[in-house]
C-alpha cells in the first residue's frame, strides 16, 4: 500500500548469472530499478569484479538481478511470510525464463524465503540447489556496510563474499556438461 513502484528485476533476460536480493529498499522504489542505492552500487562492483557487466546485453558477461518481493516493505523492515508467499511466484516465472546457469542468493532473507533454508553463515559458501540451478548463497551487501567504519571487519567479511563469487565464476567456466 505504501510503495511507489513495483520493482520488477533489471539485466538480461537471458543472462548465465542471476542475483536474488530481499526487496526495493528507498532508492529502488523511487526509481522502480532493483539494486540502484548503496548496496546496490557495491553490488555492481562486485558483478564487475566477476568480469560480469549489469548494463551487458551479452549472454556472455550479463546479470539479470532480482529480489524475493517486489514492493518496498515499509521502513525497510523483512518481508513477511505472506508478502514473500505473494511475491514468490512472480520470482519463479523469473528463474523459470532467464534459465540462469548460476543463482547467487544475497543474505538470510532471500535464502529463507526461496529454499526453506535459515543460517546464511553457516550456508554461505557451500553449493545448494534450486530445481537443478545450483546457487550459491553469500551475504547481502548491505551486510556488508554495516561494517564500512569497522576496517578489519569490513575487509574480512568482505573477502568471505569474494570467496564465494569466486567459486561461481569458477564453475562457470565450466562446459555445461561438466556441471
Ligand atoms: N536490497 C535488496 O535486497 N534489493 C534491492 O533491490 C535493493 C536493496
Amino acid at each position: 500500500q505504501e510503495r511507489h513502484s513495483v520493482v520488477c528485476g533489471d539485466g538480461f533476460p537471458k543472462a548465465r548469472l542471476m542475483f536474488i536480493g530481499e526487496g526495493p529498499g528507498e532508492e529502488e522504489d523511487k526509481q522502480g530499478i532493483a539494486f540502484v542505492g548503496r548496496a546496490g552500487q557495491l553490488l555492481s562492483n562486485m558483478i564487475k569484479a566477476m568480469g560480469f557487466d549489469r548494463n551487458s546485453n551479452t549472454p556472455e558477461n550479463a546479470v539479470f538481478i532480482a529480489n524475493i518481493v517486489k514492493c518496498r516493505p515499509p521502513g525497510n523492515r523483512n518481508p513477511s511470510e505472506q508478502e514473500a508467499a505473494a511475491c514468490l511466484p512472480f520470482l519463479q516465472r523469473q528463474i523459470e525464463l532467464v534459465k540462469p546457469q548460476v543463482i547467487v542468493l544475497l543474505g538470510a532473507v532471500a535464502l529463507h524465503f526461496l529454499l526453506n533454508k535459515t543460517g546464511i553463515s553457516k550456508c554461505r559458501g557451500t553449493w545448494l540447489d534450486y530445481q537443478g540451478i545450483p546457487v550459491m548463497p553469500t551475504f547481502h551487501p548491505a551486510y556488508l556496510l554495516r561494517f564500512e567504519s569497522q576496517k578489519t571487519m569490513f575487509i574480512s567479511e568482505k573477502r568471505k563474499v569474494w570467496n564465494d563469487l569466486q567459486q561461481v565464476m569458477a564453475r562457470m567456466k565450466l562446459p555445461s556438461s561438466a556441471k
